[in-house]
C-alpha cells in the first residue's frame, strides 16, 4: 500500500471502534462472461425469462435497492449467501430451505458454517421472491433470484454491473452434513483452497479474484483471534499482521471472554465500498483472515494479487467473469433434479 493510504487507514480504524459495537448489535438483531471449462455446464442464459418474466431483473432490483437503503449489511451478507449456496450442492438455493419441523436432519442453513450468515440476506431473497411471485407466479426459481440479488449488491456497493445468466432450478436436497467439507475456513491453506475451488471447476485465478469479495463485509473475532495472540501455537501474533492493525484488532477482540457478536471489517481502508483495496491491503499486511493474507504470500497467487491491487478495472472485469462461473456450479435443469419453489424456505 502506498504511504498516502495511511491516514485513511487510521481514520477507518478510529471509525471502526465506534462502529463495531453498533454493527455487532445490527448483526445480532436476528439480531462479462468468461468461457467455462471442465465440469461446469453451459446451460444458462441471460434471456431465459424473456417471455415468461421479462422484468425479473428490474423486479428484484426494486427490492435490493430498498433493502440496501434500509439494511446495508444485506449487501455483503447476500454475496456470501450466494457463495455458500453455490459451493454446497451447486447454485440451487439449497441454502434457503429451513429444517423440517421435528426432523433430526438439519438443512444446510443450520450447519455451523452457515450460522453467521446474516438474517438480512435471507430477508432480501424472500422479499424479492414474494414480489416476483406476485408478477410472474410459479416461474422464477429462488436460485436465480439469489444470483440476481448478489449481482445487485455488488453493484450497489460500488462494484461492477454484469449480466446474470438464468435458468437454474431449485434443489430438492439440503443437508447440513454436506456443508463443512465444501466451505473454506479462515485457516485453510492455499493448497486446501486450491483443491476445494478446483473441485468446483474453479481455477487459481478464480480463487484470488472471488476472494476480492472480502473488500466489503465483516468477520467475527473467532475467525482471526488466533492470529492476534497465538499464531500456529507460537503464543505470538502472526508476523504477517501490520502492528497497528494488530493493536486495533486486539482492542476489539480480547483473547478470552470477548463479546462473540463483535465483528471487524475485512477492508480497513474502505470497508463499505466494493473496490480493489482488498488486494493493496493484503500486500500491506492488512489482511483480516489468515486465508486472505496467505494469497499475498504464496508465490503462486502473489503475482495476481499485485496485478489486481494496481488495476481496479481488471479486478471488476475478472470478478464479473468469476461470479458468472461460480454461478454455474452444479446447476439443476428440469423437474428430475430440481423444483420451482413458491416459498424459498420450503421444498415443494
Ligand atoms: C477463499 C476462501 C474464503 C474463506 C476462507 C472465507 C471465509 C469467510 C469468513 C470466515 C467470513 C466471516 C464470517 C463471519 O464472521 O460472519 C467471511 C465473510 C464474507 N465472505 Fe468469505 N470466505 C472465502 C471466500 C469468499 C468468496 C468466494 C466470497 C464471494 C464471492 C466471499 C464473500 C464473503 C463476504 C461478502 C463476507 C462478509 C459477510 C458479511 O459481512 O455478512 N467469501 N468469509
Amino acid at each position: 500500500m502506498s504511504f498516502s493510504c495511511y491516514p485513511l487507514f487510521s481514520a477507518a480504524l478510529f471509525f471502526e471502534f465506534f462502529l463495531l459495537s453498533f454493527l455487532a448489535l445490527l448483526r445480532s438483531s436476528d439480531c462479462l462472461v468468461n468461457v467455462t471449462r471442465g465440469r461446469i455446464p453451459r446451460q444458462l442464459s441471460v434471456n431465459f425469462y424473456a417471455k415468461s418474466c421479462p422484468q425479473v431483473d428490474q423486479i428484484v432490483a426494486s427490492v435490493t435497492s430498498e433493502q440496501f437503503r434500509e439494511a446495508p449489511v444485506s449487501a455483503p451478507a447476500t454475496i456470501r449467501l450466494f457463495f455458500h449456496d453455490c459451493f454446497v450442492e451447486g447454485c440451487d438455493a439449497s441454502i434457503l430451505t429451513s429444517t423440517r419441523p421435528g426432523s433430526k436432519d438439519l438443512a444446510e442453513r443450520d450447519a455451523l458454517d452457515n450460522k453467521e450468515l446474516a438474517v438480512e440476506a435471507f430477508e432480501s431473497i424472500n422479499k424479492a421472491k414474494a414480489l416476483v411471485e406476485s408478477k410472474c407466479p410459479g416461474v422464477v426459481s429462488c436460485a436465480d433470484i439469489l444470483a440476481i440479488a448478489a449481482r445487485d449488491f455488488v453493484h450497489l456497493t460500488g462494484g461492477p454491473y454484469y449480466q446474470v445468466k438464468k435458468g437454474r432450478w431449485d434443489g430438492k436436497i439440503s443437508m447440513a452434513s454436506r456443508v463443512p467439507s465444501n466451505i473454506p475456513h479462515s485457516n485453510s491453506t492455499v493448497n486446501e483452497l486450491l483443491r476445494l475451488f478446483s473441485s468446483k471447476g474453479l481455477t487459481l485465478e478464480d480463487l484470488v479474484v472471488l476472494s476480492g469479495a472480502h473488500t466489503i463485509g465483516f468477520s467475527h473475532c473467532k475467525h482471526f483471534v488466533d492470529r492476534l495472540y497465538n499464531y500456529k501455537g507460537t503464543k505470538q501474533p502472526d508476523p504477517a499482521i501490520d502492528p497497528r492493525l494488530l493493536k486495533a484488532l486486539k482492542m476489539s477482540c480480547p483473547q478470552f471472554g470477548g463479546n462473540t457478536d463483535i465483528v471487524a471489517p475485512f477492508d480497513v481502508t474502505t470497508p463499505f465500498s466494493f473496490d480493489n483495496a482488498y488486494y493493496g491491503n493484503i500486500e500491506a499486511k492488512l489482511g483480516l483472515l489468515a486465508s486472505d493474507q496467505a494469497l499475498a504470500l504464496d508465490p503462486r497467487t502473489k503475482p495476481l494479487v499485485q496485478a489486481l491491487a494496481k488495476d481496479k478495472q481488471k479486478f471488476f472485469l475478472a470478478f464479473a467473469a468469476a461470479m458468472d462461473k461460480m454461478g454455474s456450479i452444479g446447476v439443476k435443469k428440469g423437474p428430475r433434479h430440481g423444483e420451482k419453489r413458491r416459498d424459498c424456505s420450503m421444498h415443494m
